[in-house]
């Protein structure tokens, strides 16, 4: 069994890292030279990442891609993407180049609205809750006018605070369900203010309202956080054409491709199997752009899925149709992200990401996100649907099996050459590069 250790947080970079080689490595000195690899030489730079969380004991590279290319409401964009999976980027690349050529990407952000809740249990009579709740609402916003003046002063705020009772899913359990307009923030650390503050002025309030009986006045708060549930933080994103001009393919007319396409859209509707993995391609996208722009892929995740689910049965985020001769594949999803704030001021990559995607505003950025998921889940379903995903994939992936085996520079060149007209598998690599080196 490892060792334990208190006081670890308080301890200098340096003496964190000699403790964890020491008790994890055979050899510490080479766990060490890998960990130093990593650090910034400029110190100021490396100082920076170290503050982002506790215990940092050096950085985590992933690559940052770009996908030039996309024609989103007829203006260019090239999207920065941080992921470490080999096809994405091309993927996405090749998405965006293919609807360049056939009208690019439409957007629309449908709404912008985000929640937050303060979860609580009071034991008496609903009819007198709510007097209250009605009586003490406007102190409410009065309280946390400090918190949301320079946000009101923008156009954003809180907009509603509603009470719920849930009492017939949990015993006394009711809420403050809250919803907001954040603007260009992602919002949580205003929200979770706000919400901590109503809490306060709630519970306190309370304790002061006559018609309350002494145990009434006892209100017990559980807990105040916004929720990563967004299904009023929505965007959609779509494409469209001419059913003919659908495939560039001669050997498929466009017809075919479409019916094949729909079909495999429609199993990922009503198969959850599917679906996941459907949906996953489209996060391909999505966790790259939002990584790549310094937002926090996890509530994203988080409120992608569970809106996946929102009908009761875990399904397709995307959809098709064919309507007139016109081909039709759009999402909607919901999407907290935010421009400034969090890490959008403060890394310098995520500065120029930022920059790369002409400065958005947090819709405006909803709407570029939307796009990789669904130019990420139109260019898998396209290899799915026709050639098979391992043919792409694994071209991408060679590069991978080549470094696994330190081919050195002549032997990548002369081995992609060679893979162009050949399936790549893990073994056949093996096998080419045993062969080139004998
Ligand atoms: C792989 O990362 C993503 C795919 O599996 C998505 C899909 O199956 O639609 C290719």
């Amino acid at each position: 069994m490892s060792k334990t250790i208190s006081g670890f947080s308080k301890l200098s970079k340096s003496k964190k890292i000699d403790w964890i080689v020491d008790t994890y490595f055979s050899n510490a000195e080479d766990a060490k030279t890998i960990l130093k690899q990593y650090w910034n030489t400029n110190d100021k730079l490396q100082q920076l990442h170290d503050e982002f969380i506790e215990n940092t004991i050096t950085n985590y590279y992933l690559p940052l891609g770009v996908a030039p290319n996309f024609l989103i409401n007829n203006k260019l964009y090239t999207i920065p993407m941080a992921i470490e999976e080999s096809s994405v980027v091309a993927a996405a690349s090749k998405a965006a180049k293919f609807w360049l050529d056939r009208g690019g990407f439409k957007t629309t952000v449908i709404s912008t609205t985000k929640i937050g809740q303060v979860h609580f249990m009071y034991s008496g009579d609903t009819e007198k809750l709510k007097r209250f709740f009605q009586d003490v609402k406007p102190k409410l916003f009065k309280d946390s006018e400090e918190i949301t003046k320079n946000m009101t002063k923008r156009g954003g705020g809180i907009l509603d605070i509603e009470l719920r009772d849930k009492t017939s899913e949990i015993d006394n359990y009711f809420q403050l369900h809250v919803s907001f307009e954040t603007l260009n923030a992602m919002g949580a650390n205003f929200i979770n203010s706000c919400l901590e503050q109503f809490a306060k002025t709630f519970k306190n309030e309370a304790l002061n309202f006559d018609l309350f009986s002494e145990t009434e006045q006892q209100i017990e708060i559980v807990m105040s956080i916004l929720s990563n549930y967004v299904p009023d933080c929505l965007v959609r994103a779509e494409v469209s054409c001419p059913v003919e001009k659908l495939s560039d393919n001669p050997a498929i007319s466009g017809e075919a491709f479409a019916r094949k396409f729909i079909q495999a859209v429609n199993i990922a509707e009503i198969e959850p199997y599917r679906a996941v993995t459907h949906n996953k391609g489209v996060m391909n996208g999505i966790d790259a752009v939002v990584l790549a722009t310094g937002n926090d892929f996890r509530a994203v995740e988080a409120g992608v899925h569970a809106y996946a689910a929102r009908n009761g049965r875990y399904s397709s985020l995307s959809h098709a149709k064919i309507e007139d001769g016109i081909f039709k594949f759009w999402m909607e999803i919901p999407l907290a992200l935010g421009t400034v704030g969090g890490l959008t001021g403060l890394h310098p990559l995520v500065k120029l990401a930022l920059e790369m995607l002409h400065k958005p505003s947090a819709p405006e950025l909803m709407q570029i996100v939307a796009v990789a998921g669904l130019a990420q889940n139109f260019a898998a379903l396209r290899s799915l649907t026709t050639t098979g995903i391992q043919q792409g994939h694994m071209k991408m992936h060679l590069m991978n099996i080549l470094n696994q085996f330190e081919a050195n520079d002549e032997e990548k060149l002369k081995l992609t050459d060679y893979f162009k007209t050949k399936t790549v598998t893990h073994n056949a690599v093996i096998e080419a590069l045993k062969s080139l080196r004998n």
